[in-house]
């Protein structure tokens, strides 16, 4: 039987793997037949990431995105030994719910140093010769936060935003050499980060929250899907797009 969405043969880096959508990433296009390079800071957790895929060469990188003038350098030396990629994933994210009057540039600064810098940088290492391969596919994650307006969290929100703006800029000027660069837009997932979020609203506004997610809060597996499809040839004609997952928040 053919699967469209086979991965066999291609190697995809994963960032935030040792958490939520990134590692729920990673486990599935396993089971698709990637062979796929873990990033994050926490060896444990990247470890038991590395434990549950299905299959064989994976590894796991320990690296802080922060540097994010080190990533085309430190990407070079990663696939020295991985061979060329054929799809990065930038899952890797923080929020910092803040209100505008005690926000400080600071905030701004972490937040998009994360959400925005690192996606540029990688973008950047990918490009290189010998780091990827005669062709590719770049997902970043980008939130609904970047696409309807959310109170608290500004910084985050320009961050998910300037990744929808980035996603169609390098489409632009990346076809040319076969990448092709999409976002996904999640609505609230019961990840770490989302189950903190959560945590930080009233019962009521917690129910009224999940109430316009039409479908009910996602799993990072609902956003896995998605990213695997954005990897794999089913999106071959597919660029610069944000394809929305969020169980009909933006619906109304
Ligand atoms: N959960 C949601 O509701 C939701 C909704 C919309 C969009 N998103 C976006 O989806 C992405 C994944 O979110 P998630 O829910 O999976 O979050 P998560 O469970 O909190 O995971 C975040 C990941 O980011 C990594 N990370 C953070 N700072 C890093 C740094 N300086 N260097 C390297 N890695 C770093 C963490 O790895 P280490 O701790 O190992 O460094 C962790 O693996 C984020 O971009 C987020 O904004 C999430």
């Amino acid at each position: 039987m053919i699967n469209p969405m086979d991965l066999a043969g291609r190697t995809v880096l994963v960032t935030g793997a040792s958490s939520g959508i990134g590692r729920e990433t990673a486990r599935l296009i396993s089971q698709l037949g990637a062979r796929v390079v873990l990033v994050g800071r926490n060896e444990e957790r990247l470890a038991e990431t590395l434990r549950s895929l299905d299959g064989e060469g994976h590894r796991a990188e320990l690296f802080d995105l922060s540097s994010a003038d080190e990533i085309p350098r430190w990407l070079k030396s990663v696939t020295a030994s991985s061979g060329p990629l054929h799809g990065l994933v930038h899952s890797a994210g923080i929020i910092k719910l803040c209100p505008l009057r005690v926000s400080t540039s600071q905030t701004v600064e972490d937040v998009m140093g994360i959400n925005v810098k690192a996606a540029i940088g990688l973008a950047r290492g990918f490009c290189q010769k010998n780091v990827r391969a005669s062709s590719g596919s770049i997902v970043f994650l980008s939130s609904v936060t970047g696409l309807t307006g959310q109170a608290g969290l500004s910084a985050y929100a320009a961050s998910k935003g300037a990744i929808i703006a980035l996603t169609k800029a390098l489409a632009v000027e990346l076809a040319g050499e076969r990448i092709r660069v999409n976002c996904v837009a999640p609505g609230l997932v019961t990840t770490e980060m989302g189950q903190g979020q959560l945590s930080l609203l009233t019962p009521d506004q917690g129910a009224a929250l999940k109430s316009m997610h039409l479908l009910g809060f996602g799993s990072a597996h609902d956003v896995a899907c998605a990213i695997a499809f954005l990897l794999a040839e089913t999106a071959r004609w597919i660029t610069g797009t944000t394809l929305v997952v969020d169980g009909g928040y933006t619906a109304h």
